[in-house]
């Protein structure tokens, strides 16, 4: 139960039967009601055993917004490869507003167990629910790559819950999935969880939100930004739990965890932490698609330089208590690769002497990157090169083009790509939303950049680009740091050595924002040894956290 409501019956109960006030309550919520008998039994085989499990299906808002049956096509991905031109059907209108819950036999009588919200999200997509517990399927506790197995055999709760994202079209046409569409669902749901918590096997006190790239910034966004009031109007549009027509809020939407892999977020200044990073070691070879033109050299060098003013204007601090600074940065990151790296050899990985072959394979399936950055002598690091760090990591995958994420309609770039379809009005395709690449754009008729708005970059946002403004802010966790927000108190974040989907920059700065949040209790963050841009290959230490996490927290 959320402690509002908590307050509401205490405040009946002192005040006697006779003068009972009537409860506060959302303008669905009548609607909204978990039914309990309501499920189908699943049998699956856990560690060679059966188990039984309970699947329910639910739509987690009071208004669901009808989609059209076929989404449109999207944009050029990660890889490069040209969009593609055909619409995706979606079976169910209503999928991205659906979750599917998943209860072990075991815990049906457990009103405190721990609820895993399993997040979609993909490429900042919009999704349906997974099918995370499927019939007859063999599931394994110990495995390093099979959460639900951990799951299942934690008896926690499994939520696995569809949301809009970009690419969501309505049956109307209106585009409804642009930011912050995610993570308002994503908070629709977690009060969907309290509001039945009391009916409801799982304590909504103990919501874990779990997500991969997409997902991982969609899971960090709502961690950081709890019962915060910014969201409230977008959750009354759709009839969120707990939510007045007027836009009240009688329940909270603050979760107890995250589980983050390589969160692709802060997209409003992941362009320059990519080019700060990366930009110095550029060239045709290494970037998807083969071509960097001269406007993507100097554009990268633009951006690169934009990046210090960035990050010293956080105003976080390293572990040891010094500012945040480009410079810093980089000891930052060469510091929490060198622990990784010890840590991983302790572990009996092996690493080879310089000009030895690494052994990993690349994003293209070719095999061989030697050793040229890396010297480890008595299982301590004793040489670490950080240029040909990124180098290595550069050719193991090609690097996203210049700019990496507002990466429509500027800098000579072809097609729409980038994360610029998650920006703009719910009638636009697409808008750029960062100084570089409003400024630079170069499509007339778009209704992004000066040549459309008479206005540059600087006085749009502060002006006329206040929905876009908003837009950035309800998607990035680092506005809601020190703020009035119910942070989640406790992270655990991963990011792949070999990821280079966003700059390590971007990974690092979360993390020192989680720890400049001086109401979160413990934040557990690595640089993930040899892994690619992933989630879930560490099932056993992130579940083991997760339980110790739980034990120290005690009841809910
Ligand atoms: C994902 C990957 C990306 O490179 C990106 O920019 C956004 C999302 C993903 O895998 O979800």
């Amino acid at each position: 139960m959320g402690k509002k409501l908590i307050a509401c019956g205490l405040a009946a109960a002192l005040l006697g039967t006779t003068a009972l006030p009537a409860m506060a309550a959302g303008a669905h919520d009548a609607t909204l009601k978990f039914d309990a008998e309501n499920f189908e039994v699943i049998t699956v085989n856990l560690d060679g055993q059966p188990v039984n499990v309970r699947k329910y299906t639910t739509v987690y808002v009071g208004k669901p917004i009808e989609m059209a049956a076929v989404q449109p096509p999207r944009g050029v991905g990660p890889s490069g490869a040209p969009p593609s031109t055909e619409g995706t059907p979606l079976a169910d209108p209503f999928a991205y507003q659906t979750m599917n819950i998943y209860v072990p036999e075991t815990a049906a009588e457990d009103g405190k167990t721990a609820i895993l919200l399993q997040v979609r999200n993909s490429g900042w997509y919009a999704a349906g629910p997974a099918e995370v517990v499927e019939a007859g399927k063999d599931y394994v506790s110990t495995s390093d790559t099979d959460a639900t197995g951990a799951a299942l055999k934690a008896g926690y709760i499994i939520v696995n819950a569809g949301s809009r994202s970009r690419g969501a079209e309505a049956a109307d046409s209106t585009l409804v999935g642009k930011a912050p569409a995610a993570v308002v669902d994503a908070k629709a749901a977690v009060r969907y969880l309290r509001l039945n918590d009391a009916t409801m096997p799982g304590s909504a006190e103990r919501i874990i939100i779990t997500g991969t790239s997409g997902g991982g910034a969609l899971s960090v966004a709502v961690a950081a930004s709890g019962n915060s009031a910014e969201y409230y109007p977008y959750l009354a549009e759709i009839g969120a739990a707990g939510m007045s027509k007027a836009g009240e809020s009688f329940l909270n939407d603050d979760v107890f965890a995250t589980l983050a892999y390589c969160p692709i977020t802060d997209l409003g200044n992941a362009d320059t932490a990519y080019e700060w990073q990366y930009g110095f070691l550029r060239s045709a070879d290494n970037v998807v698609g083969g071509t960097l033109t001269d406007a993507h050299k100097a554009g990268s060098a633009k951006l690169a330089a934009a990046y210090d003013s960035y990050i010293s204007s956080l105003g976080y601090k390293l572990e040891d208590g010094s500012p945040l600074t480009a410079e810093t940065m980089k000891k930052a990151i060469v510091s929490h690769l060198t622990r990784e790296v010890e840590e991983a050899i302790a572990e009996g990985a092996t690493i080879p002497a310089i000009g030895e072959d690494f052994g990993v394979e690349g994003r293209d399936g070719s095999r061989s990157f030697a050793n040229d950055w890396l010297t480890v002598e008595a299982e301590k690091v004793t040489d670490l090169n950080y240029e040909n760090y990124l180098k290595f990591v550069s050719s193991v995958s090609a690097l996203k083009i210049v700019p990496a994420f507002d990466a429509t309609a500027n800098t000579g770039n072809e097609y729409l790509r980038g994360e610029n379809s998650l920006f703009g009005s719910s009638t636009d395709t697409y808008a750029n939303f960062t100084e570089y690449g409003w400024n630079n754009n170069e499509v007339a008729g778009d209704g992004s950049g000066p040549d459309d708005t008479g206005k540059n970059w600087a006085d749009y946002i502060t002006g006329d680009g206040a929905d876009l403004a908003n837009q950035l802010k309800l998607i990035n966790p680092h506005a809601f740091f020190n703020t009035e927000a119910d942070t989640a108190l406790y992270w655990y974040i991963r990011h792949g050595t070999l990821d280079r989907d966003t700059a390590f920059a971007v990974e690092l700065a979360l993390y020192y924002g989680v720890l400049s949040d001086e109401s979160v209790q413990d934040v557990n963050f690595e640089l993930a040894w040899m892994k690619p841009h992933a989630g879930n290959y560490d099932v056993q230490e992130a579940f083991a956290w997760l339980a110790e996490t739980l034990a120290a927290a005690g009841e809910p």
